[in-house]
């Protein structure tokens, strides 16, 4: 293929594949059109419809003692701000004493905003503005973004694209006016970021530099007025695809990891598809490799390519032309695909420390880690993997958490996920599985709810699979589950433990093929066939998080009720909440209210994506609110709810992802009014930005 031509080429027959439900673009070059039905899992595992003897009631497996976990803080006097809250270890009573749900955060919820809106849409009362933008420069001497002229060495001293995980951290001692951004950036859509013009090669390396992760300072002059990003600040850093990661755990050094440019399988440079993540107790980011397959040529016959969804055909960027490791037919690299897959560990307050990759917490297509920390002091951490009918698992930290301050405490917390127990999850229900029908439905007692226990993969460091070695499990975790009969979920997104009430909460962002063919159908924990709008399940640990039983139940099956939707908001009036699809990213406020980012509305209830604040314990538990919409083609990421000063912040990423660069469907953030010189930093093209959103009068 050559040069000149490359680009265009690569993604046209792609496009293709994908049949139509959302975005083509996005298919094909955030997933590698994984839903075009030859990556999902075509694993033999049958369903499970082991009956529980007993279903035990959630008020018994909940006990008051299981939340004493919860109380874990960002402590090591490193403080996040509206991440977590400190309660003593009482957790519901803490909660209910300082009034649970009562948050400083008031709004009137805004109305579903149609998908075609290229316009951030917020609450009467409150404002928004970009905390940093794709191409903002973060180093001294770094270019400003120059749309039409952008070069792969400016583009790696500027913020990169298509930002997802977001967390800000403060800064200790800076009375809350200084603080740390982390963002990753998933991908690119070259198609709207470059001209025409621009040489394939030169996309190709802009387009890769945009790729990684970025840690930026914030300032801002008082707890009252915006954040601002500080060009070249001391913490700034982005990791590229040159950045070395180390591989911990018992994969690293394995000859499963190892290639020609690292006969270590240690040191493996780069990450890709970076989507949700986590922040940990200890301060550290997390961060999930999901749809690494797509940047990799493979020879895409063994089970391990087959199963991640790794291909012989040309990939949509085409960096195989420019480095032999993205294409494993080239010898001495066939291993480098099993180098992604994995979640990320970065310490953003130090620029410049190794970040990590862990292999205890297996390799799949990632969508984040949260970590809580259990009453028994060992860490967990809850992960997705996103794709349809694939697993829900759990990593067990084989050593404790240290709370205390010192740096020692620090550097032995960041060794907590180097070693572990890994379980994948399998549900249970005392109901038989059927399709739910009907509009606003109530099930009946007992239906939507069951038990169900943490299957092992990984115990006390060895293999708990038949036939797979310890490496072989952790290398190819999708194998090795498929091994011991898990639950097939609707696309396990984020997994969030809440820290006030040690309930972790399970976005299942849709699964258009349930029931379809051959496929698996509606199951009592995935319950809708063709589930266009997703749901989200509660989950109860039976004791503290390391337990191996838990209990379940459903907060929500999404959707628009007026519509005529089949929907559930766990008995909240169905004419009395905000119409939602698609849930994706998950994030806790300070009172312990969940909200939810989602990641194909459009699609789904015709609507915006956005961001929604869900009531989960008391009267109004299910209640949905809607707080903002994003512009045309965008998915909401990353949210962060710092409640107590009425500020909310996501990602938008992906706006105007259907556009060209002549044509652009978006113009986000710099709205320009036609016929108005764009001012200096402002150009015409969407920019994908971390926004915050805060109230007028504060
Ligand atoms: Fe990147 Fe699972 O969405
Ligand atoms: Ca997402
Ligand atoms: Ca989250
Ligand atoms: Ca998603």
């Amino acid at each position: 293929m050559s040069e000149t031509t490359g680009r265009k080429f690569a993604l046209l027959p792609m496009l293709g594949h994908t049949k139509g439900k959302r975005s083509a673009v996005t298919c094909a070059l955030k997933c590698d059109n994984a839903c075009s039905g030859d990556v999902c899992n075509t694993s033999s595992n049958s369903y499970f419809r082991d009956i529980a003897s007993t279903t035990m009631s959630r008020r018994a497996a909940l006990g008051f003692g299981a939340a004493g976990a919860l109380a874990v803080v960002l402590g090591n006097a490193v403080t996040s701000a509206g991440t977590a809250v400190a309660d003593g270890g009482t957790g519901l009573a803490a909660a209910a004493k300082d009034g649970f749900g009562k948050s400083k955060l008031q709004f009137a919820p805004i109305a579903p905003v149609d998908a075609a809106v290229d316009a951030v849409t917020v609450p009467e009362g409150f404002t928004w503005e970009p905390v940093i933008r794709w191409g903002d420069p973060i180093f001294n001497g770094a270019p400003e973004f120059d749309l039409n002229n952008q070069t792969a060495a400016a583009q790696e001293q500027q913020f990169g694209y298509n930002n997802d995980y977001t967390d800000i951290l403060e800064i200790p001692g800076s009375k809350g006016r200084r603080a740390v951004l982390f963002a990753n950036h998933e991908y690119t859509n070259e198609s709207i970021m470059f001209p025409a013009t621009m040489p394939a090669d030169q996309v190709r390396a802009v387009g890769a530099a945009a790729h990684g992760l970025s840690v930026v300072e914030l300032e801002r002059k008082n707890t009252t007025k915006p954040w601002t990003y500080v060009k070249g600040a001391g913490l700034n850093r982005r990791y590229l695809n040159s950045t070395v990661y180390e591989l911990t755990g018992p994969a690293a050094g394995s000859s499963l990891v190892k290639t020609v440019a690292d006969p270590t399988g240690r040191a493996i440079k780069g990450t890709l598809g970076n989507c949700a993540g986590g922040t940990t107790p200890w301060g550290t980011i997390l961060s999930g490799e999901e749809n690494f397959n797509g940047y990799f040529v493979a020879p895409g016959t063994s089970a391990g390519d087959k199963r991640y969804g790794l291909t012989s055909k040309a990939t949509a960027r085409q960096w195989e032309l420019d480095d032999p490791r993205w294409d494993t037919r080239n010898a001495g690299y066939e291993n480098e695909a099993n180098r992604f897959g994995w979640i990320v560990e970065v310490d953003p307050f130090d620029s410049t420390s190794t970040p990590k990759k862990h292999s205890s917490l297996g390799r799949f297509k990632h969508e984040g880690a949260n970590v809580i920390v259990a009453e028994s002091g060992h860490v967990v951490a809850y992960m997705g993997d996103d794709e349809r009918f694939d697993y829900l698992y759990k990593f067990v930290s084989a050593e404790k958490y240290r709370p205390g301050t010192a740096a020692a405490d620090r550097a032995h917390n960041m060794t907590l996920l180097s070693a572990g127990n890994l379980y994948v999850a399998k549900f249970t229900s005392s109901s038989p599985a059927a399709e739910i029908t009907g509009t606003g439905v109530v099930p009946a007692d007992g239906a939507f709810d069951g038990t169900g226990e943490w299957l092992p993969l990984v115990v006390d460091g060895k293999s708990a699979v038949p036939g797979m070695s310890l490496e072989e499990v952790l290398v190819y975790t999708r194998l090795a589950a498929d091994k011991v009969g898990p639950t097939k979920m609707d696309r396990c997104e984020d997994v969030q433990p809440s820290l006030l009430t040690g309930k972790v909460y399970v976005a299942c962002t849709n699964n258009s093929n349930r029931g379809t063919g051959t496929n698996e159908g509606a199951t009592e924990v995935n319950p809708r066939n063709e589930n266009r709008d997703g749901h989200i399940v509660e989950i109860i640990e039976t004791g503290d998080q390391t337990s191996t039983t838990f209990s379940w139940n459903l907060l929500m099956v999404c959707g628009d009720p007026a519509q005529g939707d089949v929907t559930y908001f766990s008995g909240f009036p169905v004419d009395k909440v905000s119409p939602i699809s698609c849930p994706d990213n998950l994030a806790f406020d300070t009172v312990g209210n969940l909200w939810i980012s989602t990641d194909g509305a459009p699609s789904g209830i015709k609507k915006a994506d956005g961001l929604y604040k869900v009531t989960v314990e008391g009267a109004e538990r299910g209640k949905v609110e809607q707080f903002l919409a994003v512009p045309r083609d965008a998915e909401t990421c990353g949210p962060i709810i710092h409640d107590d000063e009425r500020t909310v912040f996501v990602s938008v990423q992906h706006p105007g992802e259907d556009g060209s660069f002549d044509a652009q469907f978006s113009f986000f953030p710099d709205y320009v009014a036609a016929g108005t010189t764009p001012a200096r930093g402002q150009v015409r093209a969407p920019r994908p930005s971390v926004i915050q959103v805060f109230r007028t009068d504060a």
